[in-house]
């Protein structure tokens, strides 16, 4: 097994703590009182959930950011038989809802993947995307094995052949691919055809005027889910 696993009660973050560890490191925490998402958020960590952070080398300004898909890839495949589906850049859904979430973090020598899995209870209230969870059918140690497992196959692929292979697993994986979706930007909100993912890991987007629209940050949600997620 790649990983050293380091299991804690409670941490403020498992993203904070993994940063004291070397590459290959996975930090484990059965609770956590102030757990980070994307974007600034507040990430709720309910009992029974699985909080994770695996501490990865520096990688190149390009290869760093298409990690999030090999993270996405590794935690789909590490939730089978449940299926899952990945919306960019790096959320996991489960029923058209929010399972799970993944946050990338470097630092000037690591690069720390943050995965949390909404394993026993889901958040509610007003969240940036509806919730959801696994209500038990799973324990947070057994997904937690699941994806080290998983993460060091994937992350195998990614070293050796490049991002190719994961880009079309996470593909097979999509949410919303080929069909409308709604790009949430810092200054703007746009719809389109969510036609590709680019070899650098951007939303190749058609506009109504059939031009082509390259998204490299921002929040997607999914027009064909209906209102819940607005
Ligand atoms: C998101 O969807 O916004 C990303 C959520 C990432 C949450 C996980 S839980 C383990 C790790 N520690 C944190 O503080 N955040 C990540």
């Amino acid at each position: 097994m790649l990983w050293n696993l380091y299991v804690f009660d409670t941490l403020d973050s498992t993203n904070t703590k993994a940063r004291e560890y070397a590459p290959f490191s996975a930090v484990m925490a059965h609770a956590q009182s102030a757990g980070r998402g994307r974007c600034g958020r507040v990430w709720q960590s309910l009992a029974g959930n699985l909080n994770l952070s695996l501490v990865l080398p520096a990688y190149d300004n390009q290869n760093a950011p298409l990690l999030s898909f090999v993270a996405g890839v590794a935690v789909a495949r590490a939730l089978a038989p449940f299926p899952v589906r990945l919306k960019w850049p790096n959320d996991v859904l489960f029923n058209g809802k929010k399972l799970a979430g993944i946050l990338l973090e470097r630092t000037d020598d690591k690069i720390i993947v943050g995965i949390g899995v909404n394993v026993q209870q889901a958040p509610q209230g007003d969240l940036n995307y509806a919730a959801t969870s696994l209500n038990g059918a799973v324990t947070a140690e057994s997904v937690c094995q699941k994806i080290l497992e998983e993460f060091e196959k994937t992350l195998a692929v990614f070293n050796e052949k490049g991002f190719e292979p994961i880009r079309e697993e996470w593909k097979n994986l999509a949410a919303g691919l080929n069909e409308e979706i709604k790009v949430k930007l810092p200054l703007e909100t746009i719809y389109g055809l969510f036609a590709d993912i680019t070899p650098s890991g951007a939303i190749d987007l058609t506009l109504n005027n059939q031009t082509h629209r390259l998204v490299t940050a921002g929040d997607v949600f999914l027009v064909n889910e209906g209102k819940k997620n607005e």
